[in-house]
């Protein structure tokens, strides 16, 4: 009997929380307090400000609350993924995040983010103006199967992009290896969001991470003389 299996396919979760209104209110206030008294670090982010990757620890109830939204839905999207093998309780999950606020003219390069599960954003606010462009300020995500950019096959998903709309109230959760980026920003709209990454500490990368010990144990060893006594030859 013949199959066809989809295989390799990538888990996006795209999820719009109802009723957060009052909370992204309270959190843009936030946010633009920041923005206006620290200094804005460069990431993948031009023209736009980031800030440092604290924010989970900003103090705030409404942060709090964000926080267990994105803990949701990166248990769901785990469970889905591990066919229900996760156990949050047995597995830790550590997080930073960091708030970002666009205006107009900005965008991010293409970028992934750096080693760890899940990542992901969610929007506080987004005021695109929809009639000056379609793609204007949307979070767009390549294909990872790099080589399917050239396999040509019309209808497939072979080299496909996914774009997606920031609107307030809208959770994103991603591969933290899949490639994306932000068009640029093509009015003078006020988009914030937070940008996070989630790493589950699984016994498996527990086991491999208490199996390694450091390689040397001083920087004074990088320049100490080595014994070339018993050295081979290499010609
Ligand atoms: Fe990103």
């Amino acid at each position: 009997m013949d199959t066809i299996r989809a295989v390799f396919s990538t888990p996006i979760l795209v999820r719009d929380i109802e009723n957060s209104g009052e909370v992204n209110k309270r959190l843009e206030e936030i946010i633009l307090e920041s923005e206006s008294t620290t200094p804005g670090r460069t990431r993948s982010n031009i023209g736009s400000w980031d800030s440092q990757k604290d924010f989970f620890e900003w103090p705030f109830e409404e942060i709090q609350t964000v926080k267990l939204w994105i803990a949701r839905a990166v248990k769901e999207i785990t469970l889905k993924t591990t066919k229900q093998k996760f156990e949050p309780r047995a597995q830790e999950m550590l997080a930073h995040a960091w708030a970002n606020v666009s205006r107009g003219d900005s965008y991010r390069k293409i970028h992934n983010h750096e080693s760890c599960t899940w990542s992901g954003v969610y929007y506080v606010k987004s005021d695109l103006v929809k009639e000056k462009s379609r793609s204007s300020g949307n979070i767009e995500f390549l294909d990872p199967r790099m080589l399917c950019l050239q396999a040509e096959l019309p209808n497939s998903s072979f080299g496909s992009r996914l774009r997606v709309v920031p609107r307030a109230g809208r959770l994103v959760v991603f591969p933290h290896w899949l490639q994306h980026y932000v068009n640029p920003v093509e009015d003078d709209s006020l988009r914030i969001c937070v940008a996070f990454n989630v790493k589950i500490e699984t016994h498996t990368v527990k086991l491999r991470a208490n199996s390694m010990r450091p390689l040397l144990h001083s920087e004074r060893q990088y320049f100490s003389k080595v014994s070339t006594a018993s050295a081979h030859k290499v010609d």
